[in-house]
């Protein structure tokens, strides 16, 4: 078995200054093809289509739109005003978080490019404003966004990784891997840590209906950094965990709210209820970006809901009537009682949770 090196892990994209780098992963794991984004249309489309995709990612990916395009309209609309220059920005970053609704990694990554816009214009005072100058204090903040998520990613992946003992079986579900952040993933991040210790690991990868990201792209991140994964359909969860194969289900989130229910990829509240029905331990891995403090239960988080065709439709070919009335949420909530952990790059949270107190407390 290979121990891969850190700096073998796949990346989801590169920042080229003039334009982001992107892996477009509705391709994987077939073709490894790279598209240029220049402009908040690129960026935008490329998020809503999933071509970047994982909270994290989404985030950092967005945080590079902005620059992009301020940078752009800088130019072509000659921003030499302060406010009329925040007023495009603001446009910019409202425009993005429209893309999707569930990951809140993107809504902070857009806040905080907010924040500095609304500094760098009330910095200038009654100065002449230069927009050039403004354009790079935006970049810095998305190149600082993106190194802390992989900073936050090496944390967590250590705390996570303590929760795997040599010889575990792991059940995960999507994919929560290099791609999906700006690092080494999250609960992915954790299996590979402990990988890297030496630890011997079975994974589980569920499938993912409809768009497959388990079977297209965490099936392929684990081949390929030579850690044994048994790909399954979703359906499969149940049997695999009746047959004693699982000691511990790890998979990622989009949106924890301050109670600990957790808004993760459709398909992940089935693993929930069996874990407790199985009596294994259900472990979520995510940064303190994806908590969202603001909602006291995950009641109150907004569910994506995708096209239709994404089910009737299996890998472009209609598996379906083509005209059959379809339910497509892309996310579940799994309530905090039916979650043994949460781990962030701040350590291993148990309940009953309270992330409000925690993010107080990181204040
Ligand atoms: O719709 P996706 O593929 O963006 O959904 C992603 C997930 O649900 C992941 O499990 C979650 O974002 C964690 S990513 C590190």
């Amino acid at each position: 078995m290979t121990l891969l090196a850190a700096t073998e892990i796949p990346r989801a994209f590169f920042w080229k200054g003039d334009h982001l780098a992107l892996l477009d992963q509705t391709m994987l794991p077939t073709q490894q093809i790279w598209l240029p984004l220049f402009n908040l249309e690129d960026v935008s489309e490329a998020i809503r289509m999933l071509r970047v995709r994982g909270a994290p990612a989404i985030g950092v990916a967005g945080a590079y739109g902005a620059v992009l395009e301020i940078r752009l309209r800088s130019r072509s609309e000659n921003l030499d005003q302060g406010p009329e220059w925040l007023k495009h920005l603001l446009e910019i970053t409202e425009a993005l978080r429209q893309t999707r609704p569930t990951a809140v990694n993107l809504f902070h990554c857009m806040d905080r490019m907010d924040r500095v816009a609304r500094d760098i214009v009330s910095e200038s005072g009654q100065a002449a404003f230069d927009s050039f100058a403004a354009g790079d204090r935006m970049e810095a903040e998305a190149l600082a966004i993106h190194r802390e998520d992989e900073e936050i990613c090496n944390r967590m992946g250590s705390h996570g990784a303590e929760l795997i003992a040599d010889g575990v079986s792991i059940l995960t579900h999507c994919n929560t891997g290099a791609v999906a952040t700006g690092g080494l993933g999250t609960a992915l991040g954790a299996i590979y840590t402990a990988h890297l210790s030496g630890k011997k690991i079975q994974v589980y990868a569920d499938e993912t209906r409809p768009l497959l990201q388990g079977g297209r792209i965490t099936a392929w991140e684990l081949f390929e950094a030579g850690i044994p994964v048994k790909l399954i359909t979703d359906s499969m969860a149940a049997s695999v965990m009746a047959d004693g194969k699982i000691d511990l289900i790890m998979v990622g989130a989009d949106r924890i709210a301050a109670n600990g229910d957790t808004a993760n990829k459709i398909g992940t509240l089935n693993l929930g209820i069996l874990a407790k029905h199985f009596g294994i331990p259900m472990y979520i891995v995510a940064p303190t970006t994806t908590l969202d403090p603001s909602l006291a239960s995950g009641q109150e988080i907004v569910i994506e809901e995708r096209k239709a065709d994404e089910v009737r439709q299996f890998q472009g070919q209609y598996s379906a009537p083509p005209e059959v009335d379809v339910f497509n949420p892309a996310f579940d909530v799994t309530p905090g009682e039916l979650i043994t952990g949460i781990v962030t790059e701040l350590g291993v949270h148990r309940p009953p949770y309270d992330f409000r107190s925690v993010m107080a407390g990181k204040s």
